[in-house]
């Protein structure tokens, strides 16, 4: 598959920089040094410098630095990948911009709507594009449903469903008491969120009621661990939308989305590695994706190579191309629903999501054949 534009012959790749060795970050060092070919990978930051070390010495990454503000303010770097702990994005968002770079980001944006605000105005001030993590918009089987959804295959979205199972072991999860209350919603079913605003084009989410437990590890559920969630969202346009998640399926990695409307119904992802299919003695059967970095492991690469097309191109002299995609706006509603989503939690009642913050559509409403797109019984 071909997600990039080839550079001029000769010229500089876009360089960028990553903060956080981790588990995306490491897999993003990765997409970057071997599968962007106008990119180049210069410098790595990582206040656990083993990390970093270990990371650098895999990709030939020459400068390695324990304090993520060496990357920032290194002038020969042209954007910066964040993909530290989230208590750090909405700061190092901010940093990066006032350096004058480009960022992407690893979601969610910031902990608050308020802290991701501040981070965001930075980039407006800067004039610097921040683009985030929603790997799942990038997706070949997502970004068709999304098109058909355009071309008005759904019709008037009516219900929308997209869920997140997370790949497990009979034993359970690992170490559940290191799971940070709150993680369910606001990193894992984020990803479901912006899910489900884009495949609900210019409508807006209006009010979350989410219902969560540890059922997994409920031994867990005191610290304040919830494994396993089912939140309803509705939206502007009249649409009811589903999101759910469970940190603990056995047979794998399981993202999926659906879009049911007054036309008829998309859906995209599921848990098959092929479309391979076994049939014999013991059953039907089919191998299923166990990782993230496989299951995404192209949209990842193309997310990315977006991002560096962003930077190239401006740095060509050439039209930017608007604004990231996805960028604040998106980053900011997603994250105000697994906001909405906590409280809702917390206090058994649905939540106004306009309490949690005041919400704009992040592209334009769905036009149905020259139709305006007027929601329930359009
Ligand atoms: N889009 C996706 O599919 C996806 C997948 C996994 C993780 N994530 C997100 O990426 C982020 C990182 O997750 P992870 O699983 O890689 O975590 P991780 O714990 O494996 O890695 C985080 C790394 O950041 C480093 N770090 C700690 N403090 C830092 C700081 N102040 N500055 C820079 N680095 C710092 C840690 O030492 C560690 O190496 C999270 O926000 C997570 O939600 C996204």
């Amino acid at each position: 598959m071909t997600y990039i534009q080839q550079p001029a012959a000769g010229s500089r790749p876009v360089r960028l920089g990553l903060i956080g060795a981790g588990w995306i970050g490491a897999f993003h060092a990765e997409s970057v040094a071997l599968r962007i070919p106008h990119a180049r990978l210069d410098a790595v930051a990582d206040p656990a410098l083993p990390a970093a070390k270990a990371l650098a010495g895999k990709l030939g990454v020459a400068r390695i630095t324990a304090d993520p503000a060496d990357v920032i303010n290194d002038p020969d770097i042209d954007g910066v990948l964040v993909a530290s702990p989230a208590r750090f994005h909405s700061g190092l968002i901010a940093a990066a911009a006032r350096a004058g770079k480009d960022v992407f980001c690893e979601k969610p944006g910031g902990r608050t709507v308020e802290e991701l605000d501040e981070a965001l105005a930075a980039a407006e001030a800067a004039g610097v594009n921040v683009q985030f993590g929603f790997n799942r918009r990038f997706a070949a089987d997502f970004a068709a449903a999304r098109k058909l959804i355009d071309e008005g295959a759904v019709g008037t979205p009516q219900l929308l469903r997209s869920l997140t199972r997370d790949p497990g072991t009979a034993a359970g999860i690992a170490v559940p008491e290191r799971i940070a209350p709150g993680t369910i919603f606001l990193e894992t079913l984020i990803h479901d969120f912006d899910t489900l605003n884009w495949l609900n084009p210019g409508a807006v989410p209006l009010k979350v009621h989410a219902v969560a437990d540890a059922l997994v590890a409920p031994e867990a559920k005191a610290g304040g661990l919830l494994d396993t969630a089912v939140v309803t969202v509705t939206y502007s346009n009249g649409a009811i939308a589903v999101a759910e998640a469970n940190f603990n399926a056995l047979y794998g990695y399981d993202v999926r989305g659906e879009v049911f409307g007054s036309a008829g119904m998309v859906s995209a992802g599921g848990p098959r590695a092929s479309n391979a299919v076994s049939y014999t003695a013991a059953g039907i059967a089919s191998d299923t994706v166990r990782l993230n970095i496989d299951l995404f492991h192209d949209a990842y690469t193309a997310e990315l190579a977006r991002f560096v097309d962003g930077i190239a191109a401006r740095r060509a002299g050439r039209a930017p191309g608007g604004k990231a995609v996805p960028g604040g706006v998106d980053a900011r509603n997603a994250l105000a629903v697994a906001l909405a989503a906590i409280r809702s939690h917390e206090t058994g009642l649905p939540v106004d999501v306009s309490a949690v913050a005041h919400l704009q559509a992040a592209e334009p409403e769905l036009q149905l054949a020259g139709q305006h797109f007027t929601g329930q019984g359009a």
